[in-house]
């Protein structure tokens, strides 16, 4: 590689935070909604249309927004994406913008926390002390929510067929829960900190939410389970608690497990969104899909499929007993 092409990949990656924190900045805005729009016309809310047009140009040359005669379009796709309620948008302005990216960089006091968390990994928190302050969970669940809507659906279809009551350990809000309970018409049970379940929308009568902790099987409720879903769990737990909690729910006589979550080595952004939780989960361990399946064949999950759920960025493993 040449010294300029050499450059031009440190650039892509050093820059990239420039055209990131636009898209987050006019999601949070709700930027996409007003569109089409000449930056005039939005001189209400914004009123230097210059610096509209020069975030627009940067949003143009990301491929997010069109520039068609000084009009700023988006195509139909983006827009169904980007605009309305419970959006990609929402996510993006929601819960990327305002609880993860603190994480990850300047935080609350200034101080870069990646840095921080590599010299001193004691530091780490972890999902149950961030949700013991029950704003920031119900934040946070409104928009994970939204962004597990579609993973939900895809999710669903590709679980074995429940032939029973099944289990979804770190559920959330239990959009994963729901779609499973709906495509499938059975029982879903969610499993969650206090903060989180307390404050889930209803939906469906046949998923029912439990205060518990997967990582304390005394808390989960006394019930058989056909099979059990594990969404970003893997992700929000030390690593060393991976495999205890596999034997136990295989001591259980559950019949399949689901794992879905960033694997290592599976997509442009599947480690990039691993650092995202280690820098807040203690003893997070990245896993690639090899780990994971092993895990499962270990516990006695024999059989096992693993394909790609969300592109670039999320693997869905599923072990079956034989
Ligand atoms: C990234 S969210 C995923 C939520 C949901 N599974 C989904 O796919 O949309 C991780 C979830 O794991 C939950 N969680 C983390 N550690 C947990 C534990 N020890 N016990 C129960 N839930 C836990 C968090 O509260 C959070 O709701």
């Amino acid at each position: 590689m040449s010294l300029s092409e050499t450059a031009r990949t440190i650039n892509a990656t050093a820059y990239s935070y420039i055209s990131s924190w636009a898209l987050l900045t006019a999601a949070e805005l709700r930027l996409f909604d007003r569109l089409p729009a000449r930056s005039d016309d939005l001189v209400d809310a914004f009123p230097d249309a210059d610096l509209v047009d020069t975030l627009m140009l940067t949003l143009a040359d990301a491929g997010l927004v069109v520039d068609n005669d000084g009009v700023w379009t988006q195509t139909d796709e983006m827009t169904t994406l980007l605009t309305g309620d419970d959006s990609y948008a929402d996510y993006l302005g929601g819960q990327i913008m305002q609880q993860m990216t603190p994480r990850m960089t300047l935080g609350l006091t200034g101080e870069n926390v990646l840095s921080s968390v590599l010299t001193d990994p004691t530091s780490r928190r972890g999902y149950e002390g961030w949700f013991t302050d029950a704003d920031e969970a119900n934040a946070y669940q409104s928009s994970q929510y939204a962004g597990s809507l579609g993973p939900a659906s895809a999710l669903s279809k590709q679980i074995p067929t429940p032939t029973g009551r099944v289990l979804d350990l770190g559920g959330g809000w239990g959009a994963i829960a729901q779609a499973v309970a709906k495509r499938h018409d059975v029982d879903v049970d969610v499993v969650d900190f206090g903060t989180v379940v307390s404050s889930a929308p209803a939906g469906s009568d046949r998923v029912s939410f439990r205060e518990g902790n997967a990582l304390d099987e005394t808390t989960w409720p006394d019930e058989a389970y056909d099979g059990v879903v594990l969404s970003y769990l893997f992700s929000s737990i030390p690593g060393s608690e991976q495999e205890p909690l596999l034997a136990a729910l295989a001591e259980r006589g559950v019949r399949w497990i689901a794992v879905h979550d960033f694997m290592a080595g599976t997509g442009r952004w599947a480690s990039a969104w691993s650092l995202q939780h280690a820098v807040f989960v203690p003893e997070h361990r990245s896993r690639s899909e090899d780990d994971v399946s092993s895990m499962l064949q270990s516990a006695g999950f024999g059989t096992i499929s693993a394909s790609p759920l969300i592109d670039e960025m999320t693997t869905l493993v599923v072990g079956t007993r034989h």
